[in-house]
């Protein structure tokens, strides 16, 4: 017998109040609106307030997911948040979604790291735990708060990320929707075009006595956007072929929202049309492994993914990670 089909249930997502423009930034840093704009198709992104951690977004995101799954919290057996702005070191984020979401289960709960692919690392995850039959409906989240890793003095990177979380939940498929497929990939040799680097101590020495510079993100862009151009497509081609399915009939692909012009190149690539393409990074900016969670529950409440379509999912972040998924709904 095979593994029982696997489906996304109900989707939600959450972004904080506070909406910064790139007007408001033009007047912190020497760039401006159009500059923003025109490399990146970036108006605006929002930002999470002082209380606002990371586990509170992905906490509001899952109730959301779950009430769309038609769910209670008590329903929830297995919590992954990918993440690389996590509430604490420790413990992972997922405990304290599952502290705010009152889960009696006992949920597993653990926080996955791979960066702007974390979601569809977390959704091949917990896909193939629920095809053990062990777990029956998992919550799968991508949060972050990146306004807490930028630098915000650096115009080259301040202007890319927002905040934000969405959330799918997992279960058994109620008849015809279900995850076709997923694919992941990561190339560690160019793991430092893109990092936070960590603070370090030498050895012998203690955290107190190290230095304690800034973590903040540092990328060279060019290089990250031409690879991601060219990996993403990789992720893309090889989950078709693999499954047979023609580019032409996927009905909605939601790609990482990083940067437009990495999005209209992929398209260019794939030949498919602008249309094909579910963008929203106009108003929230690179969420990192929000991303695409928050697209994919965009997309679905405002109509543009139905009952019955198959949808392409591909991200590419830090690590360099990247992959893809199949979703048919
Ligand atoms: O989620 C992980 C994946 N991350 C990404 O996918 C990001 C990928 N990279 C990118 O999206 C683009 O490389 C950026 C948007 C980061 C940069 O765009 P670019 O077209 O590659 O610009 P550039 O880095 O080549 O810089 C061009 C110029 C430079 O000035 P000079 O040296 O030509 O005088 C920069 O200093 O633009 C300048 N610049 C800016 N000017 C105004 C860089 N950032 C800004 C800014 N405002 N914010």
């Amino acid at each position: 017998m095979g593994s029982p089909a696997i489906a996304i249930l109900g989707t939600g997502s959450y972004t904080p109040s506070r909406i910064l423009t790139n007007e408001e930034l033009s007047q912190q840093v020497e760039t401006s609106d159009e500059w923003i704009f025109s490399r990146t198709g970036i108006r605006e992104r929002h930002i999470a307030a002082k209380d606002e951690t990371t586990s509170h977004m992905a906490a509001a995101a899952a109730r959301i997911a779950i009430a769309d799954a038609g769910l209670t919290a008590a329903d929830i057996d297995l919590i992954i948040v990918a993440t690389v702005t996590p509430d604490m070191p420790m413990p992972s984020t997922a405990c304290f979604v599952q502290a705010h979401l009152g889960v009696l289960s006992h949920a597993a709960c653990f926080d996955l790291n791979a960066a702007c692919s974390g979601f569809i690392y977390a959704l091949d995850t917990a896909w193939a735990m629920l095809g053990s039959s062990r777990y029956r409906h998992a919550l799968v989240i991508g949060a972050e708060r990146m306004s807490t890793v930028v630098d915000w003095k650096d115009r080259t990177t301040c202007v890319l990320f927002g905040d934000g979380a969405g959330a799918v939940v997992l279960g058994p498929a109620r008849g015809t929707a279900q995850i076709i497929g997923t694919k992941l990939y990561a190339e560690g040799a160019h793991a430092h075009l893109l990092c936070i680097p960590e603070k370090k101590c030498a050895p012998g020495e203690i955290a107190a006595d190290a230095p304690q510079p800034p973590r903040t993100i540092t990328m060279k862009g060019r290089e990250i956007f031409k690879n991601a151009v060219r990996e993403m497509e990789q992720a893309a081609r090889e989950i078709l072929d693999h499954h047979q399915i023609d580019a032409a009939a996927i009905n909605c692909v939601i790609p990482h929202q990083a940067n437009l012009r990495i999005i209209a190149a992929i398209g260019q690539h794939l030949n498919l049309p602008p249309e094909r393409f579910f963008v929203n990074l106009e108003r929230y900016g690179n969420t990192s492994a929000a991303s695409i969670p928050l697209a994919l529950d965009e997309a679905r409440s405002t109509g543009r993914i139905k009952p019955g379509d198959t949808t392409l999912l591909i991200a590419f972040g830090a690590g360099l990670t990247y992959g893809s998924a199949l979703v048919r709904w």
